[in-house]
């Protein structure tokens, strides 16, 4: 069986590897994949990331199977196009992907099918929007439309902050959003013929230092620990957030199929969305893999009921010098041979000289223990075996886990 995974990040490296250790032992390709990719089978070199190439990569291989990772080719239509040549592909259409693609559309969607979410107020433009900030509750949130790479929203403690983040947004419909306080969880679920299977729930960490502070990333780390939510909270997200979504997405018109992320709050009134992914998470799914115990294809093409290794696991990101505002590439990584816990490449390059950052996150150093202290205690430890320049990580990946239990 030949298997292309489309992506080139960490979460592409994640689900190679885990579809690698498939009892089916499928031939895996990557399209354009990395570094870490390449050790798994092979890279497949595109003219462009357009839905074209990846359907000439999946014809050039004979492909059996394509998993989508990122949501640009989703949001392109890649689905619409395998499916017109009756290749099969996990994830959604074009229509049903715009539930990730326009924060606007999914925020009317939420409010058409009554699903949990914060109030908000919609804007065509940053000038109509203006006007109202002097009548807020603050906190507030601001939310441009359009993929962002998590970085559309800025969360503004006050009419002053208000206006400037107005100012530092593209110009775009927008939203500004009741700002919601709880834990926050990464839930996912896989949908396929109309039945969505959950994943275990992870927590991501967004923003690049310690302690929630500083701007957000794209996500600094994971962990995935069965405490995250108890049978009832899951049964609950199931009955009132998921199940309402896809039968809303269907009833539109537009089945959902595929990775579903939702990204709730959980508050003291209950979980609330505050967006969907058409996508797996980045770096949640490092941390998913890694603890999932059955098998990942079995799952994707009979839907059958993943099953999870009792140990948390735990996925550090170690960022390049700069990032989020400006990741310099090109620093040389040393001590990648040199760790027991498992490294997902995201953006790295080969050289001549060796293997080097090209990307603003570089490598996912991701581990599991019988405990969480353990899980985090055993990856922070590998990871010290790993350099470059300018090296960023934060130290406390999992420690709000803890904390709570
Ligand atoms: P989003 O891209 O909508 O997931 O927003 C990025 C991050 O901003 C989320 O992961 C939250 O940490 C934060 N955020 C977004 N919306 C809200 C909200 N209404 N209240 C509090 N925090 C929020
Ligand atoms: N880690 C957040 C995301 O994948 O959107």
């Amino acid at each position: 069986m030949n298997i292309l995974v489309i992506g080139s990040g960490g979460r592409e490296h994640a689900i190679a590897w885990k579809l690698a250790l498939s009892p089916a032992k499928p031939n895996i390709y990557c399209a354009p994949g990395n570094p870490g990719t390449a050790g798994l089978g092979s890279n497949l070199t595109l003219p462009d990331s357009s839905p074209a190439a990846y359907l000439a990569a999946a014809e050039s291989i004979q492909a059996d199977l394509t998993v989508v990772g990122p949501e640009r080719p989703l949001v392109d239509g890649v689905v619409d196009l395998f499916h017109s040549h009756g290749k099969l592909i996990i994830g959604p259409t074009a229509s049903a992907a715009r539930i990730e693609g326009s924060k606007v559309f999914c925020k009317s969607f939420f409010e058409r099918h009554a699903l949990p979410t914060a109030a908000a107020r919609k804007f065509t433009s940053r000038a109509e929007a203006r006007p109202h900030l002097s009548s807020l509750g603050y906190p507030v949130v601001l939310k441009t439309d359009g993929l962002a790479a998590g970085k559309g929203v800025i969360i503004a403690a006050n009419e002053t902050e208000a206006l400037a983040a107005l100012q530092a947004l593209p110009e775009a419909p927008l939203l500004l959003e009741e700002f919601l306080t709880g834990e926050e969880v990464s839930f996912i679920v896989y949908v396929k013929d109309g039945r969505a299977i959950p994943l275990e729930a992870t927590q991501d960490h967004k923003t690049i230092h310690d302690g929630d502070q500083g701007p957000n990333t794209g996500g600094m780390g994971a962990y995935c620990d069965g405490r995250i939510l108890n049978a009832q909270q899951t049964a609950l997200i199931m009955d009132t957030v998921i199940e309402p979504t896809t039968a809303g997405m269907s009833a539109d018109g537009h089945p959902y199929s595929g990775f579903l992320y939702a990204g709730l709050m959980m508050t003291s009134e209950g979980p609330k969305l505050l967006e969907y992914n058409a996508r797996l998470g980045d770096p949640e799914t490092q941390a998913l893999m890694h603890r999932m115990d059955s098998d990942l294809l079995a799952t994707l093409l009979d839907g059958a009921t993943p099953t999870w290794k009792p140990d948390p696991s735990i996925c550090v990101v170690l960022a390049a010098h700069g990032y989020p505002a400006t990741p310099r590439t090109g620093d040389l990584i040393h001590g990648l041979g040199s760790t027991a816990c498992e490294v997902f490449h995201a953006g790295t390059k080969a050289t001549p000289q060796g293997i080097v950052t090209a990307g603003g996150r570089v490598l996912g150093v991701t581990g599991r223990g019988p405990t969480l202290e353990a899980a985090r205690a055993n990856t922070y430890r590998e990871l010290a075996n790993i350099s470059f320049d300018g090296m960023q990580y934060r130290t406390d990946i999992g420690a709000k886990g803890l904390k709570r239990w």
